[in-house]
């Protein structure tokens, strides 16, 4: 059973949660939908074509599987529709072991506005600190403009620019990196 963080809006329940067990038949399916919805939107982690749906199975099996991978789910009304991954710093990196990066993080387009990709971000940022990480690193494509409104308006912060970072239907499109600091006393202490 995972711990879920729950809002109940006017006309929809809106809930975030770490997903620490195997996915059901149902949330799998879920789950490559709103992957599917999120690639055909343009926003699709990688993807740039929606994938066979026995790859986009095998991917998120892999992701519960990863030991050093964390797996968010946000849903409305009980339905899987965004998600978000951490990626922890390998057991060699001591230098690093304060930092973890955020990747594939969207909401169904038809899940938006609800909040959600807000209380996704604010649970993953609790999950990582409970954890002992104090930085999150990501990078977003500067065309994603709502993306970075919610990383600036949460205290992400801009530290530089990768011109060939990404390469879509032949354009080259540049990618901004970011960081947070969520827990200041670790580096006091140091
Ligand atoms: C970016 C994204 C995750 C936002 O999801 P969402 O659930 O609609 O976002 P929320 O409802 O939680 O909104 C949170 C904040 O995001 C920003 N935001 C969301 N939609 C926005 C819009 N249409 N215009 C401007 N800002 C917007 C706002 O800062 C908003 O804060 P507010 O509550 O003060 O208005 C979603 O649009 C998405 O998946 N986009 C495509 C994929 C993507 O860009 N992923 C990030 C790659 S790193």
């Amino acid at each position: 059973m995972n711990e879920q963080t729950a809002i109940k809006t006017e006309k929809s329940k809106v809930t975030v949660e770490l997903k620490t067990d195997a996915l059901s038949r149902a949330d799998l399916n879920d789950l490559c939908d709103a992957a599917e919805a999120a690639i055909e939107a343009g926003g699709g982690f990688g993807w740039l074509r929606v994938p066979e749906r026995d790859s986009l199975e095998r991917y998120w099996q892999g992701v519960i599987a990863a030991p050093m991978r964390l797996l968010f789910l946000a849903r409305l009304d009980g339905v899987i529709c965004g998600t978000t991954q951490l990626i922890l710093p390998p057991l060699n990196n001591e230098a690093q072991k304060h930092i973890v990066q955020l990747t594939t993080n969207f909401v169904a387009p038809w899940a938006r506005g609800h909040g959600l990709a807000k209380m996704l971000l604010e649970k993953v940022e609790g999950e990582a600190r409970l954890k002992g990480y104090s930085v999150i690193n990501l990078d977003v494509r500067n065309t994603m403009e709502q993306a970075i409104a919610l990383y600036e308006s949460m205290g992400y912060i801009k530290f530089g620019e990768h011109p060939f970072s990404v390469v879509a239907d032949n354009q080259t499109i540049t990618s901004s990196y970011y960081y947070k600091n969520i827990n200041p006393d670790y580096f006091n202490s140091q």
